[in-house]
């Protein structure tokens, strides 16, 4: 099963040649997410020398956005899907500039170690990574790991998917008659109260964001139910979506939600 997902992500890799689509068809919770990303990130105002490292970083389009924002950091993003990696290093060479500054390379975020070092980052981040592993066991063993690379009160972002959210949304869903979303054949996603416990051991001050609930709810809740009334396919390119970006957090109503935690002393 790990085999096929990697094989997913390199063949997603190898058909969007580049496009945002890469990783995800809802271009614009990618864009959402790097916004919010980019504030996150504002509000933190990290010192110069920075050291932030994206695991499973896909085509590297999220880090390539924040390294042109934040100049006075350094940037480090890794990914299993050697082809991801390719796009990646396309990109990076396309902009121009950010050498030395901004590196890729193949990795596993079971064992983040292996490309970041031990105790070297400042912030790790995950966005919709984890929810690739296929246990609990396994990302909660990841996060561990992932908290070895960080040094002592360093700060990991985790833009990772949860049920509660999910349901969520498909109980609004169920309210205007749609059917409910199911999670994809590749993802498992984190319980809240599961994921708050594998924390506790590594992570203090553990506070979520969630950035994507007025989208999710606009785009999957509202206009879903208008596409219905109309007999319309739902398109991820609507100006609804565009619009929905636009709207300030609200409610629980997104799988996709930000975590963020610092590593306990
Ligand atoms: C949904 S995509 C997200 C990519 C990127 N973080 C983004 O926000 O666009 C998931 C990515 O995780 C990568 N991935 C999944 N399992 C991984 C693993 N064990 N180690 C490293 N990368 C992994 C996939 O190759 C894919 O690029």
């Amino acid at each position: 099963m790990s085999e096929r997902i990697k094989d997913y992500w390199n063949q997603r890799a190898f058909d969007s040649s580049g496009s945002l689509t890469a990783t995800t068809q809802d271009i614009w919770l990618r864009r959402l997410e790097v916004a919010s990303l980019i504030g996150m990130l504002e509000t933190l105002r990290l010192p110069p020398g920075t050291r932030i490292a994206d695991m499973g970083c896909g085509d590297g389009n999220t880090l390539l956005q924040l390294a042109q924002q934040f100049p006075d950091y350094h940037f480090m993003g890794f990914d299993y899907a050697p082809q991801m990696i390719e796009s990646a290093r396309a990109q990076l060479a396309a902009i121009g500039g950010l050498d030395g500054r901004v590196q890729f390379s193949v990795g596993d975020v079971n064992d983040p170690v292996a490309s970041t070092g031990a105790g070297q980052l400042d912030v790790a981040m995950t966005d919709r990574c984890l929810i690739n592993l296929e246990t609990s066991a396994a990302q909660y063993a990841a996060i561990a790991r992932i908290a070895e690379c960080l040094k002592p009160g360093g700060l990991y972002l985790a833009i990772e998917n949860f049920h509660e959210g999910q349901d969520a949304m498909n109980a609004a869903r169920a309210a205007l008659g749609l059917p409910e979303i199911p999670v994809r054949w590749h993802n498992h996603f984190f319980r809240e109260t599961e994921f708050l416990d594998h924390m506790a051991p590594y992570f203090s001050g553990i506070m979520f964001h969630e950035f994507a609930s007025a989208y999710y709810y606009a785009t999957r809740v509202i206009y879903s139910g208008m596409c219905k009334m109309q007999g319309v396919e739902p398109d991820y390119d609507h100006e609804v979506h565009r619009l929905a970006v636009q709207l300030p957090p609200l409610g629980n109503f997104s799988p996709v939600r930000m975590a963020v935690m610092r590593k306990s002393a």
